[in-house]
């Protein structure tokens, strides 16, 4: 098992470009299945999540190569609508080729995705949608067997009763070859879902209202091939900015998304750093020591504060000068990074959604264990803040996000090796 050996107490420093993103990237590849072409995907991760995706790819006949952050997939054989288990469980996301599978042949078989990481993670949404759009779906021995009796699903009227990235992600999916209208209400909005949409009109798909709370999608009768060049990862880059905060650094992100990224810019300037914004690029200075946030950060769909940025933030915040307090809406059990920032000295109280920093005036080393993705990456930033050696294991889960974080790391001076 690999781990992060970090010495911390240097200022980060430098510029980095950043890398495209995963959470656009997977439904864009599942996106892929229903194109009956070739797809050259640009500016995709080199992720453990992604590669799940190519395996699931060509499980399902087609053919999908990946290098140099180009993934071209060609979807004109599709031979196979099983996803095995296995890998299925390989990454939550799976469950996304549930509606490009349908769409594409009017049927698939898939099993419940994943164990439980940040608690439990229903999808009875993406079930009841597809449902609404004329497929049959029946549990079996742990299986979710999926067809559409007419051959193809229909459109329908869907009121998502909470904007879920990945209902509406899959409800796209299976809508856009099917007849007729599709509208979503409450969908989600946040920016991956437009770069979805954006992959699948570049196909040939009529989808608007994307980016608001209602998306309408024409089915077509066939979709085709295209390029497409992957958003940046928003959330790698918060991660970039609260790791630079929390050193007292400098940093520039370069291929940043600026827009996207502004409902986290504007509560880490509030810790009194100094951010600007020019173009796609992002500028960071931070002073000798953050001051806490004086509102509650509440964690809600986009555009409120991405949940996904709620622990690599609090990194950032426990040795920040004052009481900063979190109340985490999306997900049911998303502190548990927070075990590792006490053992490094932090003050954290946790009570069911609240968690309460008081900011210490540093952190030391200690050997910690990844326990999620964003958890993770929350303690690469507070071993770079901390006084000594930090030990991380468990890093597989930083993997699936972040490339090469090591070496993101050492371009701004940190001192890190992989062991
Ligand atoms: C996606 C992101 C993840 C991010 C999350 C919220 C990807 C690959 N992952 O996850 O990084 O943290 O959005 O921004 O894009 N829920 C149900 N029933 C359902 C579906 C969801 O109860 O059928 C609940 C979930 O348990 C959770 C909430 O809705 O509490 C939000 O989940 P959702 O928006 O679906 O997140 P994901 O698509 O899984």
């Amino acid at each position: 098992m690999q781990k992060l050996i970090i010495n911390g107490g240097k200022r980060l420093r430098g510029e980095i470009k950043l890398q495209g993103s995963k959470n656009s990237s997977l439904p864009i590849m599942a996106g892929a299945v229903l194109c009956g072409g070739e797809c050259v995907l640009n500016n995709c991760p080199e992720l453990t999540d992604i590669y799940s995706a190519s395996r699931i790819l060509n499980h399902l006949g087609c053919k999908c190569r990946f290098s140099e952050n180009t993934a071209v997939i060609n979807s004109a054989d599709i031979n196979v609508t099983e996803i095995p288990e296995k890998l299925m469980r390989e990454m939550r996301s799976s469950i996304i080729f549930m509606g490009a599978v349908l769409g594409r042949t009017g049927e698939c078989i898939v099993s419940m995705p994943g164990g439980c990481e940040l608690g439990s993670r229903p999808i009875d949404m993406h079930i009841s949608a597809m449902r609404k759009m004329g497929i049959d779906v029946k549990e079996s021995h742990g299986k979710i067997i999926c067809h559409a009796p007419s051959g193809k699903a229909h459109g329908a009227k869907i009121s998502l009763p909470f904007p879920s990235v990945g209902a509406t992600e899959n409800i796209i999916l299976c809508a856009v070859t099917a007849d007729g209208e599709t509208i979503i209400n409450n969908s989600a909005r946040e920016p991956e879902i437009s770069d979805l949409c954006g992959f699948l009109r570049a196909c040939g798909a009529e989808i608007s209202g994307d980016g608001e709370s209602r998306i309408v999608i024409k089915g077509k009768n066939k979709l085709h091939g295209c390029d497409y060049r992957i958003m940046p990862d928003r959330i790698a880059g918060a991660t970039y900015l609260a790791m630079t905060a929390c050193t007292g650094g400098e940093i520039i992100l370069t291929d940043a998304c600026v827009s996207e990224t502004e409902p986290f810019i504007s509560v880490l300037e509030q810790t009194g750093c100094t951010i600007t914004t020019y173009d796609n690029r992002i500028y960071l200075r931070s002073g000798s020591r953050l001051k806490a946030v004086r509102d509650r950060i509440r964690t809600m769909p986009h555009p409120g504060f991405p949940t996904d940025a709620q622990a690599v933030l609090m990194s950032a915040l426990v040795t920040a000068d004052g009481v900063s307090v979190f109340e985490e809406n999306i997900f049911d059990c998303r502190y548990r990074h927070t075990d590792a920032l006490v053992k490094m000295g932090a003050d954290i109280q946790v009570l069911g959604k609240i968690a309460v920093i008081k900011g210490v005036s540093r952190l030391h080393g200690a050997e910690i264990q990844a326990t999620d993705l964003r958890g993770g990456a929350s303690m690469v930033n507070a071993a770079l803040s901390a006084e000594g050696t930090s030990e991380i294991s468990g890093i597989h889960h930083i993997d699936r996000g972040y490339e090469k974080i090591e070496n993101v790391v050492r371009l701004l001076g940190g001192d890190i090796r992989r062991v």
